[in-house]
């Protein structure tokens, strides 16, 4: 058997790093949970919600699957979405991409896996809609960063057609959809200012979306806006 006692030792610190800074977090913790946020973001070990967010347990719902794609018949997607919408009710869903996502690259590439080439399918779907767009890049590492654009807001608008937010934003529940990509390189997040908070703008909001990914180059550094 591998040895995975570090594992429970920096658990254990952690615990007690907790406690010594705040005594009563776990037992607060363990009554209710009531996070404002929903995050959908890919499975990459490199891309952990809770720490890019700067966030403590209790304050993030998380979904993760490959790719973060959001599919109409996934049961277990739709179970955590329903259950954080109507139950948690969160304000905010953020839908997070990465650049150097191997499942968008593996899609793009129409590599052969196995399995999960059928989920990946989604994404190819996704680069087959937006042609126009992706045929814009100068060249392949840029064709694949505009895809895990393309495909963060490809699965905004997934979510926001669920019958969840639907009858969500038809019984006036506030609640808004994000799409955000984060960068491997510099581990910062870029807002895709596609932010959908009802059905009313819904269409608008995304073909602005998808005209403002025109003006910047994919995968370019994030600028952060003057305060
Ligand atoms: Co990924």
């Amino acid at each position: 058997m591998p040895d995975l006692s570090h594992l429970f030792e920096q658990n254990r610190l952690w615990s007690e790093q907790m406690r010594a800074e705040d005594p009563a977090f776990f037992e607060r913790l363990a009554k209710l949970q009531s996070p404002e946020y929903l995050w959908i973001g890919c499975s990459d070990s490199r891309v952990p919600a809770n720490q890019i967010t700067g966030l403590l347990p209790g304050e993030v719902f998380v979904h993760r699957n490959v790719a973060n794609i959001v599919v109409h018949s996934d049961l277990n997607l739709l179970s955590v979405l329903q259950f954080a919408v109507d139950v948690l009710r969160v304000k905010h869903i953020l839908v997070v991409g990465h650049y150097g996502c191997g499942g968008v690259k593996a899609a793009h590439d129409n590599l052969r896996l196995g399995l999960v080439d059928n989920w990946l399918r989604h994404i190819q779907d996704v680069r087959q809609k937006h042609t126009q767009l992706l045929d814009a890049c100068a060249d392949v590492k840029e064709r694949i960063d505009r895809l895990c654009e393309l495909n963060v807001i490809e699965q905004v608008l997934n979510v926001s057609h669920t019958t969840v937010l639907q009858e969500a934003w038809g019984r006036g529940q506030e609640v808004a959809v994000h799409g955000w990509i984060f960068g491997l390189t510099d581990g910062l997040t870029r807002d895709l200012h596609i932010t959908i908070n009802g059905q009313a703008a819904l269409q608008e909001t995304y073909a602005a979306a998808l005209a403002e990914l025109e003006t910047f180059t994919p995968g370019a550094p994030f600028v952060p806006a003057a305060a």
